[in-house]
């Protein structure tokens, strides 16, 4: 039925324009009382941009520093709160992010935005604290054969190397977040026991954590999957903030967005242009889209702080730079505040 959700969902007044400006900044109208009962959503979600790293780290051809750099201060122009800017891993790994300290001494800061640093060990957390960054956001797997893949180490060793690398954090003062690949099924090993997953968080909690991330690698997760282990895991770490890093492989990203803000998580890794992918894991696609995350959070009236329009822009940047379009959709379709003419023959009738 046309107009059912502007009529029943936003509160419209007569002879206001067809999207009322909201105080929060978006160009979509407050949410109703009517609508915060349908459903329960955060007032307000963080976003923490990802693509200059698990983007970036999988194109091929070698992005320039300046354009890295040009991309970041972009993000953060248009409201960004969190960019995990780029990655302090081995260069033969990663060479596309071995230019990791030119990019972290070339950004501009932007007051407001927290900068941090995608590390797997020891050596690359004092890399990432000697370049100024704000948080470190360590990586390792729920499954030994991708841990073994990724970071060419067992988990435990991982565990091991990770307990280094909580020191540093503590010591330099950075918010350190653990981030788990595979959370939600392995491409190799197929399902990931919650029982492991959630030992594996008791030890990063134990050792310092103040953030988990609980990553879809490979975008094997669906909704109620999502809903059941955020339900199990969120009540036995009180006080943990809770990242969802979402990939698009499946189609399922933002549906499992919502069924974790559903559950209370507030913080959301995306990607702009929806880039992104791990080199070490087939079949690996991009992240959620950043922009068309943000589009279907303000439609819904939930604050994230970033002007879409020049999310937008910074997009169009990205797909120039890549020399590719990218699989967002709200670059192609415009948001769903768009408007287009009447055609000729249906004006006629309408004013008949
Ligand atoms: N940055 C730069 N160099 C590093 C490093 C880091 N973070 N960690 C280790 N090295 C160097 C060591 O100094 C050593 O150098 P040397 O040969 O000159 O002495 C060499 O790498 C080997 O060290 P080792 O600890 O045996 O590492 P490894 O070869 O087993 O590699 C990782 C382990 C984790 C460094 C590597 O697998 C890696 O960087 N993976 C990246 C994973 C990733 O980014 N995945 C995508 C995102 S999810
Ligand atoms: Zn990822």
């Amino acid at each position: 039925m046309f107009g059912f959700m502007s009529a029943s969902l936003y509160e419209m007044q007569p002879g206001q324009p067809a999207v009322p400006p909201s105080p929060r900044g978006s160009c979509y109208p407050e949410p109703t009382q009517e609508a915060r009962r349908v459903m329960r959503l955060p007032e307000r979600v963080t976003i923490c941009e990802v693509g200059t790293r698990d983007g970036f780290q999988i194109e091929p051809d070698f992005i320039a520093t300046d354009d890295k750099i040009d991309v970041v201060n972009r993000l953060s122009e248009a409201g960004v709160p969190r960019i995990e800017v780029t990655s302090f891993v081995h260069p033969k790994a990663v060479p596309q992010l071995r230019d990791a300290e030119m990019v972290m001494a070339g950004i501009r800061r932007r007051r407001g935005t927290r900068y941090a640093a995608l590390v797997p060990n020891d050596k690359g957390a004092s890399r990432a604290v000697d370049a100024g960054v704000d948080a470190l956001h360590t990586v390792l797997s729920a499954s030994e054969s991708h841990n073994l893949a990724n970071v060419n180490m067992p988990i435990a060793e991982s565990i091991e190397k990770l307990r280094a690398v909580a020191q540093i954090a503590r010591r330099a003062g950075v918010h350190l977040q653990c981030g788990i690949s595979t959370s939600f099924g392995c491409p190799f090993e197929g399902e990931v026991p919650l029982a492991r997953l959630s030992s594996i968080v008791a030890r990063l909690v134990e050792m310092g954590a103040r953030g988990i991330g609980l990553a879809d690698t490979t975008g094997m997760a669906n909704p109620r999957q999502v809903s059941m282990v955020l339900e199990a895991l969120m009540p036995r770490f009180p006080g943990i903030e809770w990242t969802l890093h979402t990939h698009d492989t499946r189609a399922m990203a933002i549906p499992n967005i919502l069924a974790a803000m559903e559950l209370g998580v507030t913080t959301f890794d995306a990607s702009i242009g929806g880039l992104g992918g791990c080199p070490f894991a087939p079949g690996a696609s991009g992240n959620v889209c950043t922009e068309d995350l943000v589009h279907c959070l303000h439609a819904m009236g939930v604050a994230t702080g970033i002007d879409l329009d020049r999310l937008l822009d910074t997009s169009r940047r990205v797909e120039q730079i890549v020399g590719r379009a990218l699989p967002g959709q709200i670059i192609k379709a415009g948001p769903s505040t768009r408007r287009y003419p009447v055609p000729d023959t249906v004006a006629a009738r309408l004013s008949a």
